[in-house]
């Protein structure tokens, strides 16, 4: 085994794709992860996948006490990856309390006990949301680009987050962290044993667009054809979730294994490429021969025109790079939809 690591959030969408490069790159995996938006069926696709079954508990991080005991229950854990968040922008602004709340606490509650348990470092899930729309000149965006004041409640979150991590390490604490900046992920695992499961109506983009196309939603409505992009939808960087997946797995071996003398280090995922809303539904129509029924409708509001990442700093300093390309991952998307549709899910 290559050493022991604390999934949290470990049976979400992002959480359950990084446990499988995790225990596939030889690491020892342990959940911990309250349900709040996932479910127990998660780990028969992950064991599935690896053969392997990760230690899992089903616990709400925010009980300091709690995790601790879970913590005493599995020793020699060496580092931690932390997705475990509330995730909805619209929520967020409804309920500003529920996500400072669970987003701020479970990271306190994290950095407090990884000392006691001589935990190394911690990957952080953070966003491109913390650069807003950047500037003309600041795009595509790399990691100096200017953090804008965060739209919501969530964007809020992941901008304090990294505050509270920096602060921490910059107070002495003994720990590295990598702060993970993602662009969309999307997309599922080739082999359809998991994906994104979205609870009720989907709020992003391509779950909307596999349900659509599966007959489960009428049509999808594209948000506005009037902004200043070449066919007037918006720009975002689609990054498949297994490459962003791999990421974690550099980041943990980075951080373990010494390879950096910076404390804290800050990196965008993403292709590179901007693709637009349009553009999107056209490659996955192209992709798996299915239509996708589609109107324009007005603008979303607290969207963004466009944003893409410049993903140099992580091509160069961890040796990773999105590889599967958008035709794919979309096909991976389809996959995954034809499987809940099996297995009578969705
Ligand atoms: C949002 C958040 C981001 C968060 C991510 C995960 C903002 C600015 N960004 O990303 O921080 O990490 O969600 O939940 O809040 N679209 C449609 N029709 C739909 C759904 C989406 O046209 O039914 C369009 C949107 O206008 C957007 C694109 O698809 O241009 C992507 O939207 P979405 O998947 O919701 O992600 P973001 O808004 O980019």
């Amino acid at each position: 085994m290559k050493g022991k690591i604390l999934v949290a959030g470990g049976t979400g969408y992002i959480g359950s794709h990084t446990t499988v490069e995790l225990q596939k790159a030889g690491y020892e995996v342990v959940i911990i992860d309250d349900l709040s938006n996932s479910n127990l069926e998660v780990l028969d696709g992950i064991e599935k996948i690896t053969g392997v079954r990760p230690a899992f508990y089903k616990w709400d991080l925010k009980d300091l006490e709690g995790t601790r005991k879970i913590l005493q229950e599995q020793p020699g854990i060496d580092g931690v990856i932390l997705f475990a968040a509330s995730k909805a922008v619209g929520e967020s602004v409804k309920l500003p309390l529920k996500y400072y709340r669970n987003n701020l606490t479970t990271v306190i509650n994290m950095l407090e006990l990884m000392p006691e348990f001589n935990m190394k470092g911690i990957v952080f899930s953070s966003s491109c949301t913390v650069y807003g729309q950047p500037d003309p000149q600041y795009l595509p965006v790399t990691e100096e680009a200017p953090i804008k004041p965060a739209l919501s409640p969530y964007g809020n979150t992941k901008q304090i987050n990294e505050e509270i991590i920096q602060d921490t390490i910059h107070a002495g604490a003994p720990f590295k962290s990598i702060i993970l900046r993602y662009f969309n992920p999307i997309g599922a695992h080739p082999s359809a044993e998991i994906g994104e499961l979205p609870n009720g109506v989907p709020q992003n983009l391509v779950p909307y667009l596999t349900q659509t196309a599966m007959g489960i939603r009428k049509e999808l409505s594209v948000f506005g054809d009037d902004y200043n992009t070449p066919d007037g939808s918006c720009i975002r960087d689609y990054i498949n979730i297994v490459d962003l997946a791999k990421a974690h797995v550099i980041a943990m071996d980075r951080m373990l294994e010494n390879k950096s003398d910076q404390k804290v280090e800050i990196f965008n995922l993403g292709t590179g490429h901007g693709v637009s809303v349009l553009e999107l539904v056209r490659t996955f129509e192209k992709a798996t021969g299915v239509k996708v029924p589609h109107k324009i409708v007005g603008r979303r509001e607290g969207d963004i025109e466009k944003v893409w990442a410049n993903p140099e700093k992580a091509n160069k300093v961890l040796g990773w790079k999105a590889e599967v390309s958008l035709a794919d991952t979309l096909e991976s998307a389809w996959k995954w939809q034809l499987h809940l549709r099996e297995k009578g899910i969705q």
